[in-house]
Formats: C-alpha cells, structure tokens, sequence
C-alpha cells in the first residue's frame, strides 16, 4: 500500500502505554505526534528517524512523512504535537516544507509544535553562526507565518559523494572556511545525537531515564515496526 511504503514516505507506529517495569512518572496516554521533514540529501532523513525512534521509545505515537509526499500527509488537527524538520541550502529551506506549513499554519500553531533546522552553520560556535541562523529561521517564520514554539539548531553531515562536481569543490571550499572536514574521500556527519535526544526529551516532557525503560516494556508486549 503506497501510504506505508517504507520511510520516507509515511510511517505510523506506537506503542500502547507504558508496561509494568515502566517507572511510575511515565506518560499514560501516549502523545500523538505528526513528524514532516525536508530533505535534499537525506540527513534530515535521517535526523527524523532518529526523532521517530525516539519518541516511539517514551511511549508515544508518530506519523512521520517527507514533505514531498504533501498529498498523503494528514493533517495536523488530528495530532497532538508537530514537529518539522528541514535543511538549510544556500540559506533556504526545502519548498515543499515551506508550502507545508504554509498550508496548515493555523492547525500547527495550535498544537505544541518545534522545528528542527539543520545545517552546517549549526556545526560553528561563533557568534556569527548563531546570527546567521537566525536570520535563516526569521525569513522562514515571514514566508511561512508560522513561529515555532521551540527551535533546535542541529548540525548536519557533509555528504561530499552525493555532490556534483561543483558542489563538492565548493563545499569543500566553505568547509575550510569554517574548520570542518575537507576530505572529499568520504562523507562526515556532524549531528550531535545525544544533544538532539534531549532536545526530544524534553519536548515532549519525558525524563531521559524513563525512556529505556519504556522501551523495554514496549518491546515486552510487542514488536514494533521502527523506522
Ligand atoms: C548545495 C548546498 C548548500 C548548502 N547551504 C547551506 C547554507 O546556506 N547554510 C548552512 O548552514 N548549511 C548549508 N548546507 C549544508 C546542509 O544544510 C547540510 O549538509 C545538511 O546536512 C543537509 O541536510 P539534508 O541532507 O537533509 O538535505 C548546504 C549544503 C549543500 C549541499
């Protein structure tokens, strides 16, 4: 069925509640929550899985779905939370995540809602960097009309094989400029995981420690299809 026809299409999967070994302060009713993202080169992809794989282990429910696949994507107003996903490319994010939310900025903005920005500025430490971000994130919120509840900047990966000629010189090139990795032999990711599961964490208001234990009472009682 072409709904669930694998990741990056749409993905729904949960997990009842928590089991008995849960600890005592997990949440009862689990949150549902609606993942979008955008991606050109598949690390906000992977970003969202990672997302998707964490929320299922704290008990909730996610739809996760590529922006590009807008005509099989619920709409927001039957979830709990939303959190989008999207990789800045000479300063702009995907099209299709931009006409996503341009499309149901009212049903997002009422639900608890964050964005997730990933790029390669949000790599540096330098005062610039952060300026430069948020730039990038204010011409979003104009375009789109939506204001994120929650922004979390996460660094992406350079994927030197999946460029052309071009890009690979010139990423390379701004690479240097910025101290990262400039051996084109290979790809690097940059994305800080555990940053991103605290992030998650507390979004949805989970105590890191219950999420492994939760997991484990899910895994207990049955098996999940992850992402
Ligand atoms: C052509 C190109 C342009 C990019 N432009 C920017 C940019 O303007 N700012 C930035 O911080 N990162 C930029 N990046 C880095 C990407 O945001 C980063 O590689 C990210 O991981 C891409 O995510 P994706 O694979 O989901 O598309 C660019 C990357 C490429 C290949």
């Amino acid at each position: 069925m072409r709904l669930l026809r694998g990741f990056g299409k749409l993905h729904q999967a949960g997990c009842n509640g928590p089991g008995p070994d849960a600890q005592p302060d997990s949440p009862v009713s689990p949150v549902n929550v609606l993942l979008v993202y955008g991606t050109s080169e598949g690390q906000t992809r992977k970003i969202a899985r990672f997302v998707s794989s964490r929320l299922l282990q704290s008990g909730q429910k996610v739809l996760t779905a590529d922006a590009r696949e807008s005509a099989f994507i619920p709409e927001p107003r039957g979830f709990d939370a939303v959190v989008l996903a999207a990789s800045l490319h000479a300063g702009h994010y995907q099209r299709p995540i931009i006409d996503f939310v341009k499309r149901n900025r009212s049903a997002i903005s009422g639900k608890t809602n964050a964005f997730l920005s990933v790029s390669l500025t949000a790599a540096g430490s330098a005062p610039r960097d952060a300026a430069d971000l948020a730039r990038c994130v204010a011409d979003f919120v104009r375009e789109t009309g939506w204001t994120p509840e929650r922004i979390h900047h996460v660094a992406g990966a350079l994927r030197y094989s999946t460029y052309g000629l071009f890009t690979r010189w010139a990423m390379k090139r701004i690479a240097a400029r910025r101290g990262g990795p400039t051996d084109t032999r290979r790809d690097h990711e940059l994305t800080d995981w555990d940053d991103l599961a605290k992030f998650i964490d507390a979004f949805i208001g989970t105590p890191s420690a219950t999420v492994g234990a939760h997991a484990q009472a899910c895994r207990s009682r049955a098996p999940l299809s992850g992402p």
